[in-house]
């Protein structure tokens, strides 16, 4: 069967395709926690095959492949009878550009508490994670490690875009110590000293964080070049010339904004940077993709928003930074140097 374009449908139907988003991200997230990508090779599968070996109920299995094969994720090949889709491979975990784990975090029971919350975080200000879950999202991670470790995949894996943005379009000729500040587990900063071998760098993060990103820095052959530091940026940073700030500010209202920036002025070498990666906001032309990432920072966050980048250059001027240079593509980054 096939369906008419999205943007074809009358305006109450595509509002009503609209409002029906959260089954999508319900099926997408049941469907990966099964495995059943992962179980389809090449050859097309009968639901009741793929059920065996998930151990799920072979006709129900068949509604819910029916239903994401509506939507382009596998294709029913004969009833009853699925094979993989251009999307559905994707959902694979040995796929290069595997999605799983970002359907894992972001179709996970606690993240949908939290974006049910929304209303409170539009009615107050505040954070509805927090509201849900009555602890902020770094603190509910550490207690939880599984959705903690889910989540630090999510920014260690399939960000392309940033480390081509930092990598290509970045002049690291000034730089010689890289800190990245919060830097998960250390892809960004991997990639950066992989591309310049005269770079040395230190990776800064909370405790259970940084615990996996040896074995990472390692697999990209910088483990000899790169210093891995536990700790909080609201205590201090590392010190270095250069300091990467990658969706790091678009967490925290102004407050603590302000304190991230202060502690890298205090530790940052004369003539260094700060180097802010992260989707700008461009008031009156804003992409869906930046503006829905705003709205999921207010869901987790509260204050906590991408920026302008005249916001960016308020906070760097209460901390001692000016703003020096703003190189715009599919991520931004955005230095601004000690005055
Ligand atoms: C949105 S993630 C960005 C990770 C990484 N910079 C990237 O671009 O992929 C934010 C990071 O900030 C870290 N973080 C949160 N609170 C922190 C703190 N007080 N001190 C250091 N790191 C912190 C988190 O653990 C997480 O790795």
């Amino acid at each position: 069967m096939t369906h008419p374009p999205r943007a074809a449908l009358p305006p109450d139907a595509l509002l009503l395709e609209l409002m029906r988003g959260y089954r999508q991200s319900f099926a997408l997230y049941t469907v990966v926690r099964l495995g059943i990508a992962d179980l389809l090779a090449e050859e097309p599968l009968s639901a009741a095959a793929l059920a065996s070996a998930a151990g799920c109920h072979a006709r129900s299995l068949a509604r819910l492949l029916r239903a994401l094969a509506s939507s382009g994720v596998f294709s029913e090949t004969a009833p009853g009878v699925f094979a993989h889709s251009p999307l559905s491979r994707h959902l694979r975990r040995d796929h290069p550009q595997t999605r799983v784990p970002s359907i894992e975090f972001l179709g996970a029971p606690y993240t949908l508490q939290s974006w049910a919350a929304l209303g409170h975080g539009i009615q107050t200000g505040r954070s509805a994670f927090e509201h849900a879950h009555g602890m902020g999202k770094w603190q509910y991670n550490q207690l939880h490690p599984e959705d903690g470790a889910t989540f630090d995949q999510v920014m260690a894996g399939a960000r392309p875009a940033r480390i081509a943005a930092l990598v290509r379009r970045y002049d690291f000729a000034r730089s010689s110590l890289v800190v990245d500040v919060g830097g998960g587990r250390g892809q960004l900063l991997g990639a950066v000293l992989g591309r310049h071998p005269a770079l040395t760098g230190v990776l800064y993060d909370l405790p259970a964080v940084v615990s996996d990103a040896p074995a990472l820095l390692a697999a990209a052959g910088v483990a000899a070049r790169c210093k891995v530091e536990a700790g909080s940026f609201f205590e201090r940073v590392p010190q270095g010339d250069t300091y990467l700030l990658s969706d790091i500010l678009h967490d925290w209202p102004d407050e603590q904004c302000l304190a991230i920036l202060r502690a890298c002025r205090a530790a940052v070498s004369p003539g260094g940077r700060v180097l802010v990666v992260e989707h700008l906001l461009v008031p009156g032309a804003t992409s869906p993709q930046v503006a829905w990432l705003d709205l999921q920072m207010l869901v987790e966050f509260g204050e906590g928003r991408q920026r302008s980048s005249d916001e960016l250059s308020e906070l760097f001027e209460a901390t001692g930074f000016r703003l020096a240079e703003t190189i715009r593509g599919d991520v931004d980054i955005v230095v601004a140097e000690p005055c």
